[in-house]
């Protein structure tokens, strides 16, 4: 079943079931967990919605945070630097252009649709005192210009990866790629490591070269 289908059929049973908007629920086959407000766009507009409950958002990915060891090593990977403009597609509390931005002086981008994301990553950044190296955007990754990026991060689903790979494969040869978990398909990384975290978890990191246009 596809993700959007699955999370469809998991906000109708939540709302039979008049269970808590905010009950956790295993993905088990991603290892990502995702929350029943996020949801499928058909539910929005339903009649038993109330007026003033905000729009439901039909998120690709559920937000998880990526570890900051994983985090390191993700940087570590790309060998980013303070010349590098790093992009975070589906950028939850904004850590990974914040780590960049504090430790190489690299300047960063963050997009995700969750504006509860975004306002957060933006605190984040204020906290960190970057908010002249990076910036937050509330927006959907398949339709914002990433293409100045010369680093790529990545945490989202197989599927995903996959769906995004044409528009990656299509930016400036040399663009780095790094992604947190999955890999993307048949394209072989040029490298990848993996990861014990300090609780245990077990996680994989994987690193591209956008490839010259044959
Ligand atoms: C697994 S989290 C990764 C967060 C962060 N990059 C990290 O590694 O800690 C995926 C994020 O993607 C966001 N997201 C899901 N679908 C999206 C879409 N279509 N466009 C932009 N962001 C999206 C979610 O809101 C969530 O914050």
């Amino acid at each position: 079943m596809k993700f959007r289908q699955f999370k469809f059929w998991l906000v109708l049973g939540a709302m039979l079931c008049a269970a808590c908007a905010n009950e956790r629920i295993m993905d088990s086959a991603n290892s990502l967990s995702t929350t029943a407000n996020v949801s499928n766009t058909a539910a929005v507009g339903n009649a038993a919605t109330p007026a003033n409950v905000a729009p439901k958002l039909e998120l690709d990915v559920p937000y998880v945070p990526t570890h900051e060891t994983v985090v390191d090593e993700m940087l570590k990977m790309a060998e980013v630097k303070g010349t590098d403009i790093l992009y975070d597609l589906g950028s939850g509390d904004g850590r990974i252009p914040i780590t960049a931005a504090q430790r190489f002086g690299t300047r960063g981008v963050g997009i995700d649709l969750n504006p509860e994301r975004v306002k957060e990553a933006n605190a984040n950044a204020q906290k960190a005192n970057v908010t002249d190296k990076v910036r937050f955007i509330e927006g959907d990754l398949f339709e914002q210009d990433f293409s100045e990026a010369t680093v790529v991060t990545l945490y989202l689903l197989p599927d995903v990866n996959l769906k995004l790979r044409p528009k990656i494969l299509d930016m400036k040869p040399g663009t780095r790629v790094v992604s947190h978990n999955y890999d993307m398909g048949d394209w072989e990384p040029e490298k990848s490591k993996t990861i014990q975290t300090p609780n245990g978890e077990t996680h994989y990191v994987y690193f591209w070269r956008v490839p010259e246009k044959k």
